[in-house]
C-alpha cells in the first residue's frame, strides 16, 4: 500500500492518542505521540530541577537527550536516556508541567527536528498540538479532533481509575482547560485548526466510529 503522512491535532483528552493508534494500526503505518515527546522533556528537566520558565537552561540541558519511542508488547514503551519512563511521563506532576515546557522555541525547534525526522518517507500517524500547522505541513490528511471540555474530563476520568488515580472530575476539568489555555495562547506554534484540516467534534461519537471515518478520509487519499 503507498504510505502517507496523517497530522491528528487538538486540545487535551480529546481522544487523540486512542484513534491515532488504531488508524495507524489499520493501515500499517507507524504511530507518534509527540506529546509523549515534550512529556519526556519536561520528566527530564524536572528531574534536574531546572528553572523550567528559562528557554535557554533547558534547551542546553535537553541538548543531547535521547528521547526514543518503541512498540512494546502493550502499545509504544518512551525510552528517556535509555530508561522506560512510559509510566512516569503520566505522573500529575509532568502534566502539569508539560505546557510551560512545550512553550519555549528553543524547545520546540529541537522536538520538531526530531519528529521530522521520524517522519521522514514513511507512512504515519503522528498526533500533537501542531502537526498540521508545523511539523507535517504536507500531511495528505489533516484531522483536527475536538470535543466538549466535560466530556474529555469524564473521558480522562475513566482512564485514570482503571490505572488507580483518583482525581476529581471537577479539577480534572480546570486542569485540561488551563492547559488548553496555555497551548491555545503560547507565542510559538500554538494549538490551533490547520486551515486543511477536518474537523471532527467527537463528543458524541465513539473511539470505533471516529477511528472508521479517518481511515475512510484516508483510503480517499491514498
Ligand atoms: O498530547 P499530550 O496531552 O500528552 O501533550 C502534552 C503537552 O505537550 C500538551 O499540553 C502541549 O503543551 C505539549 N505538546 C505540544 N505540541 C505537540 C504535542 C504536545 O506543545 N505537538
Amino acid at each position: 500500500m503507498r504510505t502517507m503522512q496523517i497530522a491528528i491535532d487538538g486540545p487535551a483528552a480529546a481522544g487523540k492518542s486512542t484513534v491515532a493508534k488504531i488508524v495507524a494500526e489499520q493501515l500499517g503505518f507507524i504511530y507518534i505521540d509527540t506529546g509523549a515527546m515534550y512529556r519526556a522533556a519536561t520528566l527530564k528537566a524536572l528531574t534536574a530541577g531546572a528553572d523550567l520558565t528559562d528557554g535557554e537552561a533547558l534547551s542546553a540541558l535537553l541538548k543531547n537527550v535521547d528521547i526514543r519511542l518503541e512498540p512494546g508488547e502493550q502499545g509504544q514503551r518512551v525510552y528517556l536516556d535509555g530508561q522506560d519512563v512510559t509510566e512516569e511521563i503520566r505522573t500529575d506532576q509532568v502534566t502539569k508541567s508539560v505546557s510551560e515546557v512545550a512553550a519555549h522555541r528553543e524547545i520546540r525547534e529541537q522536538m520538531v527536528q526530531l519528529q521530522k525526522e521520524l517522519a521522514e518517507g514513511r507512512g504515519v500517524v503522528m498526533d500533537g498540538r501542531d502537526i498540521g500547522t508545523r511539523v507535517l505541513q504536507d500531511a495528505g490528511l489533516k484531522v483536527y479532533m475536538i470535543a466538549s471540555a466535560e466530556e474529555r474530563a469524564q473521558r480522562r476520568f475513566e482512564e485514570n481509575r482503571t490505572r488507580g488515580i483518583r482525581t476529581p472530575l471537577d479539577v480534572l476539568k480546570m486542569e485540561i482547560e488551563k492547559r488548553d489555555r496555555m497551548d491555545s495562547e503560547r507565542k510559538e506554534s500554538p494549538l490551533v485548526q490547520a486551515q486543511d484540516a477536518v474537523l471532527i467534534d467527537t463528543t458524541s461519537l465513539t473511539v470505533p466510529e471516529v477511528a472508521s471515518r479517518i481511515i475512510g478520509l484516508a483510503k480517499e487519499r491514498l
